[in-house]
């Protein structure tokens, strides 16, 4: 059966990855390296083929698809020749031809921010009924934004749409994306820190809706590896005294968190790991620097400072050098596939077990990678009986 993928930032790095490697997976031109839903305890599930995930999205450039993935071959992410291949290349089309214009966080003297999320909630009907799709589920790839400023209308469903109706902008665009996909009837994920579903006025109308949900923030590197590490200094009972962490990272998304405030976001659903593990504070930042000439590869260099008997102080050191896109794109097909999975199984409210893909899982305190990933198995055999 053919499911929608609707990316917000279709035309980025991980959105166009993502694309590509579905096509690619699904004419046997790559392996599914990096695909935890290909494992076998989610066989049994029939989640949707690669073959069948049909994307669309929003975006606010306009860059075609085919020039994106170019750019990713050239910088080495995308191998040579893949997007030659008649599969990629028709992907690529039929998905560029998906793309909506996006919102930005600016207000616009034209229209309210009820009459944009009309405009984007017609363009997801739209790609649903042109391409007689059961399920759409709508992921956000899009830019970090920074921080969300609370506001009273954030607080209740009725509040907030009168709110919309106005003419100053509410919401930021992460969850004026979530607001539609949700009207639209569609699950969402948010693999960005951005605010997206956390409003109060959303996540009741999603419990309203009856969707699932899951986020926040995409799993794939220093954060991956804090989530291995902390619960090994915790069940050894080492107390960890300090967690220094320094990202080097290039691309779109260097260039986005350069600026403090959007890098806000991010911190903070990279510091939440070990404090939550360990359950004490631990000192120590996490920074954060644009370095264009890494391209699309990032680096971090954690230090731990721990101590064990006697008060003895020791230190591990790690370097983790990832190629960002790869990480990511596999994640957002596993994401996909769950999330139509959960839709069709009628489950709805936050996919806490789906913490294992997430920095800053909705939901749930659990932050220990291996007891995330039990969930998710457990998570996969109540899909499979139900
Ligand atoms: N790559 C990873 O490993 C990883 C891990 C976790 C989270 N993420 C997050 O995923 C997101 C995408 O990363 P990327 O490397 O693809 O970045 P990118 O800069 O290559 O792509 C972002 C895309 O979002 C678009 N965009 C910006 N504002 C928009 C708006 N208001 N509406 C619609 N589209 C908009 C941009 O035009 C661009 O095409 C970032 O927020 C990043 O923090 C990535």
């Amino acid at each position: 059966m053919r499911c929608g993928v609707w990316l917000i930032g279709a035309r980025g790095s991980v959105a166009t990855s993502a694309v590509v490697g579905a096509a690619a997976l699904a004419s046997g031109a790559i392996e599914a390296t990096g695909c935890v839903t290909e494992q076998a305890p989610f066989r049994p599930l029939r989640l949707p083929g690669f073959g069948e995930l049909v994307f669309g999205g929003h975006d606010v450039a306009d860059t075609p698809l085919a020039i994106r993935a170019e750019r990713l071959v050239r910088s080495g992410v995308i191998p040579h020749g893949l997007t030659g291949t008649d599969a990629v290349a028709r992907m690529l089309a039929v998905t560029d031809a998906a793309v909506r214009p996006g919102i930005d966080a600016g207000a616009d003297p034209a229209a309210s921010q009820a009459d944009l999320a009309d405009r984007l909630i017609a363009d997801i009907e739209g790609f649903r009924a042109g391409n007689d799709l059961a399920d759409v589920v709508v992921i956000d790839v899009s830019s970090t934004e920074p921080p969300l400023r609370p506001h009273p209308a954030h607080a209740a469903l009725d509040d907030l749409e009168a709110a919309l109706r106005g003419g100053e902008p509410i919401l930021p665009p992460s969850s004026l994306y979530t607001y539609a996909a949700l009207r639209a009837g569609c699950p969402v994920i948010g693999f960005t820190p951005s605010t997206g579903i956390r409003v109060p006025a959303l996540t009741e109308l999603a419990r309203q809706a009856a969707l699932p949900y899951a986020g926040c923030d995409g799993k794939t590197g220093e954060t991956l590896v804090k989530a291995a590490l902390a619960p090994m200094f915790a069940g050894r009972s080492l107390r960890v005294r300090s967690w220094s962490g320094t990202n080097l990272l290039g691309g779109g998304d260097g260039e986005t968190l350069a600026d403090p405030a959007a890098a806000a976001s991010k911190i903070e659903s990279k510091r939440l790991v070990h404090e939550q593990v360990l359950g004490y504070p631990v000192s120590g930042d996490v920074h954060i620097h644009n370095v264009p000439d890494l391209g699309e590869w990032k680096t971090a260099w954690d230090n731990i400072g721990f101590e064990g008997f006697f008060g003895a102080r020791m230190t591990m050191q790690f370097t983790w050098q990832g190629c960002d896109s790869a990480l990511a794109a596999p994640l957002v097909l596993d994401l996909a596939r769950l999330a139509i999975a959960a839709r069709q199984r009628g489950l709805a409210g936050p996919l806490t077990d789906l913490a294992f893909f997430f920095k800053d899982p909705i939901g749930t305190d659990e932050h220990g990678l291996a007891a995330q990933y039990g969930a998710l198995l457990s998570f996969a055999d109540r899909l499979a009986a139900r």
